[in-house]
C-alpha cells in the first residue's frame, strides 16, 4: 500500500504530514512545519525515533540482523574486503578498482607523518592521561596545522590526512601512556601492520609482525567502520552543521565515543569477566544478579538497542574468535568464563525471552587482549575503525543541499516569568 502522506490530529484539526520512504522501506513522517502550523513540536528523548538526515551509507535491519555498508553485508565485506577498501567505499561512495586502491593505499601510507611539531603536544601530558583524550585534543589540534577550506582539492586532501594521521597519533598516545619512544610510521607496511608496528615495536628489538593478527585487526576495524546515526556520528554531523571543521568534527565525535555507554562497552566487559573471576568463578551469581532489577547489575555485552535478533558483527567475531584464539594460542582464563556466560545465558529464559543476545562488544575485548592490545586502548580501536563512518556522514551532510545548522527545539519545564528581587533584598 503506498504510503505518501500521514494525518494528525490536533486540538480537532487535522494536519497532513509528508512521508519519505527510504529505499528499503523505511518510513519517515516530515513534521519540518508542524510547529508553524500547530505549534506543537514532537518529543523524543535521546532521540529513540528520530530520523535527523536521509542517509545512503549503511542500513541496518535490527529485527533481520542486517548491516551493509553502501548495499554490501558486512559478511561479505568481512571476507573479501581489507580496511582500506571498506575506508574507501564509505568515504566515495563505491568500492575502489585495482589502481584507485593503490592510488588510496599509497596516500594514505604516504600522509601518515604528524608534522614534528606535535610531538610537543603528547610531551605535554601528564605519564599516564587516557589515550582517548589525548587522541580526541590531538585530532583537533590537526586544523592548526593543515588548512581548512572549502576548496575541494584541500578538503580531499584532509581526509586523507586524517585517515592516514589518526593511526599515528593513536599509537603515540600509547606509547606516552608507557613511556616508551614513539615508533614512526612505515610506507611499507599495511595500514593495520603499521599501526601495530607504531603501537609494539621498540628501538631496541625487532618487530616481527604477525600476519594473523594484523589480519584479525583489520577485521575488527571494517566491523567498526560505520553504524549509522549512532551517538558519535550523530555528533560529527552536529558539529559539522556548524560548518566547523572536519577534524574540530570528528574530535568531538571522539569525544562522544569515549563515553562507557556507547565506545567504552568492550572495556566493560572485561571488567566484569575479571570481577566474575576474582570473586571465584561463580558465574551463576552473576547471572542472576543481572536478572535482579534491585540490583543495578548488567551482564555487559549483551543485549542490543537497535538488534533484537542477533548482531551480525558479533556472528562475525564469534565465528572469527575460536579459529583466532586457537591459532594465537591464546590461553585466557576470561575466555572460559566468557564461554560459559554465554552458554548459560543462550539457555536462560529471562535471556531468551527478552533477546539478550551477545553483541560486538562481547567478544571484541577478548580478541584485543590475544592480540596484545592494553584495556586503555580498546576505545581508541574502536574509534580508528569508526573513523571512515565518521567522515563519509561528515561528507554527506555537507553535501546534502537541505542540510541545516542542527538545532533541535525543547518543551521548557521552568518557572514562568519572574522580577529580580534586588540582591539586598532576597
Ligand atoms: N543484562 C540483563 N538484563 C538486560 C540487559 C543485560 N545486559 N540488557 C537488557 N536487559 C533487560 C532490561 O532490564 C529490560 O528488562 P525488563 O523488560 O524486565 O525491564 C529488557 O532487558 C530490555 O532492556 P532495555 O534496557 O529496554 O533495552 P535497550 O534496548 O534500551 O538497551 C542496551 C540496550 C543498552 C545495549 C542494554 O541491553 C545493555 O545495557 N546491555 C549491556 C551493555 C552493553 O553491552 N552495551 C554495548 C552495546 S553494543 C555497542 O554499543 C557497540
Amino acid at each position: 500500500m503506498a504510503m505518501d502522506s500521514a494525518k494528525l490530529i490536533l486540538g480537532g484539526k487535522e494536519f497532513e504530514l509528508p512521508v519519505t520512504t527510504g529505499s528499503e522501506g523505511e518510513i519517515g513522517l516530515g513534521i519540518k512545519s508542524l510547529r508553524a502550523e500547530t505549534g506543537a513540536i514532537t518529543l523524543d528523548s535521546g532521540y529513540a525515533n528520530t530520523g535527523s538526515c536521509e542517509s545512503a551509507i549503511t542500513f541496518i535491519d535490527g529485527e533481520k540482523g542486517i548491516m551493509r555498508y553502501r548495499g554490501y553485508s558486512i559478511e561479505d565485506l568481512c571476507e573479501h574486503a581489507i580496511f582500506p577498501e571498506v575506508c574507501y567505499l564509505l568515504v566515495f561512495g563505491s568500492l575502489p578498482s585495482t589502481e584507485e586502491l593503490e592510488t588510496f593505499v599509497h596516500d594514505l601510507t604516504h600522509h601518515s607523518l604528524i608534522h614534528e611539531d606535535m610531538k610537543k603536544f603528547f610531551e605535554g601530558y601528564p605519564p599516564n592521561a587516557p589515550p582517548m583524550s589525548v587522541l580526541s585534543t590531538i585530532a583537533a589540534s590537526l586544523s592548526a596545522y593543515y588548512p581548512v577550506n572549502d576548496d575541494p582539492a584541500i578538503s580531499e586532501l584532509n581526509i586523507i590526512r586524517l585517515l592516514a594521521k589518526l593511526k599515528t597519533i593513536a599509537a603515540f598516545a600509547y606509547k606516552k601512556s608507557i613511556g616508551q619512544a614513539y615508533v614512526y610510521p612505515r610506507n611499507d607496511l599495511s595500514y593495520a601492520g603499521d599501526f601495530l608496528h607504531m603501537m609494539f615495536a621498540v628501538p631496541s628489538e625487532d618487530y616481527e609482525l604477525d600476519p594473523l593478527i594484523e589480519r584479525t585487526l583489520d577485521l575488527l576495524l571494517i566491523l567498526h567502520a560505520d553504524h549509522e546515526q549512532n551517538c558519535s556520528t550523530a555528533t560529527v554531523r552536529m558539529v559539522g552543521s556548524s560548518d566547523a571543521n572536519l577534524f574540530s568534527s570528528i574530535s568531538a565525535g571522539i569525544s562522544a565515543l569515549s563515553g562507557h555507554l556507547h565506545g567504552g562497552a568492550n572495556v566493560a566487559v572485561i571488567k566484569m569477566l575479571n570481577m566474575i573471576r576474582e570473586d571465584g568463578g561463580n558465574i551463576r551469581k552473576y547471572m542472576e544478579m543481572a536478572k535482579d532489577k534491585s540490583s543495578n547489575f548488567r551482564l555487559m555485552g549483551f543485549g542490543h538497542r537497535v538488534y533484537k535478533n542477533f548482531d551480525p558483527r558479533a556472528n562475525v567475531i564469534k565465528s572469527a574468535n575460536d579459529r583466532i584464539l586457537s591459532e594465537l594460542g591464546t590461553e585466557d582464563p576470561l575466555l572460559d568464563i566468557a564461554k560459559e556466560l554465554e552458554r548459560m545465558a543462550l539457555e536462560d529464559e529471562y535471556f531468551v525471552s527478552r533477546k539478550l543476545y551477545p553483541n560486538v562488544d562481547f567478544y571484541s575485548g577478548l580478541l584485543y587482549r590475544a592480540m596484545g592490545i592494553p584495556t586503555n586502548m580498546f576505545t581508541v580501536m574502536f574509534a580508528l575503525g569508526r573513523l571512515p563512518g565518521w567522515i563519509a556522514q561528515w561528507i554527506e551532510m555537507k553535501n546534502d543541499p537541505r542540510k541545516r545548522i542542527y538545532r533541535p527545539r525543547q518543551i521548557y519545564t521552568g518557572s514562568l516569568s519572574r522580577p529580580v528581587v534586588p540582591l539586598a533584598d532576597r
